[in-house]
């Protein structure tokens, strides 16, 4: 695996299209395990995450296999399997919570480990609606951590007042809750994306949205029964946030990013980066499930903008690029209410933070965002970066490194495997340079 990167400072310019969308292939091979039948996915994402969780799935039971590009999962039936050996859900947050409420109320034992990032990750935030359910689970990591063994029981529905907004969480639940006796209601603090909800209705899986308010109404163990059907998995609007937010910062650049999936508790980005000065149109494709479209960026001297409240959850993976875009504006970008980046695959408010002065930029770090001063005049590094294994941080700094006036060497870079293997070879795409 390539370990290590050197970033050239280059314009980018073009035209790509971006790997399947990480949350939506996730969810999308939990549901086709649990289904009658064979789901034909298109645009399944092709990095480690996505790829740790079609492992679990099939472990459980499910058969997988992929002609070319399109995966066939054939699904369960309901009647998932204990599996031989411990799940290995390498980087995947996403994963790992929601198959811990997928297999809550099974009777079975599944053991869930990760790799380092992930064994550091927070998981007593589902442990805690999850035992109030009745469920059993141990978390054997030094404080609430994986690894993490569940011993299915029967579950019991509740209503959940989520104390952090977070889907991970949301999902967890409400998938718990499809294996429980009686009714679930999960109640968010702020929107927070809804892939999961929006796949329940796409496969007839009973699930009642009022506002703020999801419920599911429990099976019972045996839990939902409902046939599989073929699915598209949209572009990764975060993957594409990187070259979107990159063009958007250079006067005269321009940039088109096709089949991207434009669900709006995702695309909070576009809206910043128009307050911040963008041109950004976008042109809806395709509607079935989550809307996927093309975007086109054009770029312009950004001013600083302020990113706070119920924008927060609809661009929380944006943020470590959003404060890339910050330094490259004129004035203060500040970033609140975004504690949850701490417990992210990395504290991304002290690294981001970090690695912007780094480059030279004046930022100020608080408890729940951060303040940066821009425009900067940005210095290459005088030591190589570390990605302190984010996928996202490494992505991130790339992008800031092609506005540098000298190369930058960004070090731990594997980990941009996890969301998207081709980041590199699209980087050279729109006329970067990495070697
Ligand atoms: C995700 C939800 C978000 C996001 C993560 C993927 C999901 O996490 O940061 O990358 O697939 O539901 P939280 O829900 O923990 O905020």
């Amino acid at each position: 695996m390539i370990e290590t990167k050197t970033i050239f400072p280059a314009a980018l310019n073009g035209e790509l299209s971006v790997p399947g969308d990480k949350s939506v292939s996730q969810r999308i091979a939990m549901l086709a395990a649990l289904a009658t039948g064979t789901t034909t996915v298109t645009g399944f994402l092709n990095g480690e995450d996505a790829m740790s969780t079609l492992q679990a799935v099939c472990a459980l039971g499910a058969s997988c296999r992929f002609d070319g590009n399109v995966l066939k999962i054939t699904g369960t039936a309901g009647k998932l399997k204990e599996p031989a050996n411990p799940l290995d859900m390498g980087n995947s947050g996403t994963g790992t919570r929601l198959l811990a409420g997928l297999l809550a109320g099974r009777s079975m034992t599944v053991t869930l480990t990760g790799d380092d990032s992930l064994s550091r990750r927070p998981m007593g935030r589902i442990q805690a609606p999850l035992e109030l359910m009745g469920a059993q689970l141990e978390l054997t990591g030094e404080k609430g951590t994986l690894p993490m063994t569940i011993r299915g029981t029967t579950l019991h529905g509740i209503r959940y007042e989520l104390p952090m907004a977070s889907a991970q969480v949301k999902s967890c639940v409400l998938l718990a809750g499809l294996f429980a006796e009686g009714k679930t209601t999960v109640v968010e603090p702020r929107p927070t994306r809804d892939h999961t909800e929006k796949l329940f209705q796409t496969l007839d899986i009973p699930v009642d949205v009022d506002g703020l308010e999801i419920s599911v109404q429990g099976f019972g163990s045996k839990g939902p029964q409902f046939a599989a059907r073929d699915l598209t998995v949209p572009g990764d609007f975060s993957s594409a946030a990187f070259w979107i937010a990159a063009v958007a910062a250079r006067p005269g650049a321009e940039l088109t990013v096709r089949g991207v999936g434009l669900n709006p508790r995702r695309t909070a980005l576009l809206d910043v980066l128009k307050r911040m000065g963008a041109q950004i149109e976008t042109e809806l494709t395709a509607t079935d499930g989550d809307p996927i479209g093309n975007v086109t960026v054009r770029g312009a001297q950004l001013h600083g903008t302020e990113v706070c409240g119920d924008e927060i959850p609809n661009l929380i993976d944006e943020l470590p690029m959003i404060a890339v875009v910050g330094a490259l504006a004129e004035g203060q970008t500040v970033i609140r209410d975004a504690a949850e980046l701490r417990v992210k695959e990395s504290d991304r408010i002290a690294v981001t933070a970090a690695h912007l002065r780094a480059f030279g930029v004046a930022v100020t770090e608080q408890l729940d965002g951060m303040t940066v001063n821009g425009p900067a005049e940005l210095t290459a590094p005088a030591e190589p970066l570390d990605s302190h294994g984010d996928h996202r941080i490494t992505m991130s700094m790339a992008i800031l490194a092609t506005f540098a006036t000298a190369p930058v060497q960004l070090n731990n870079v594997g980990c941009v495997q996890t969301s998207y293997p081709d980041f590199w070879n699209h980087l050279e795409q729109l006329g970067g340079k990495s070697e």
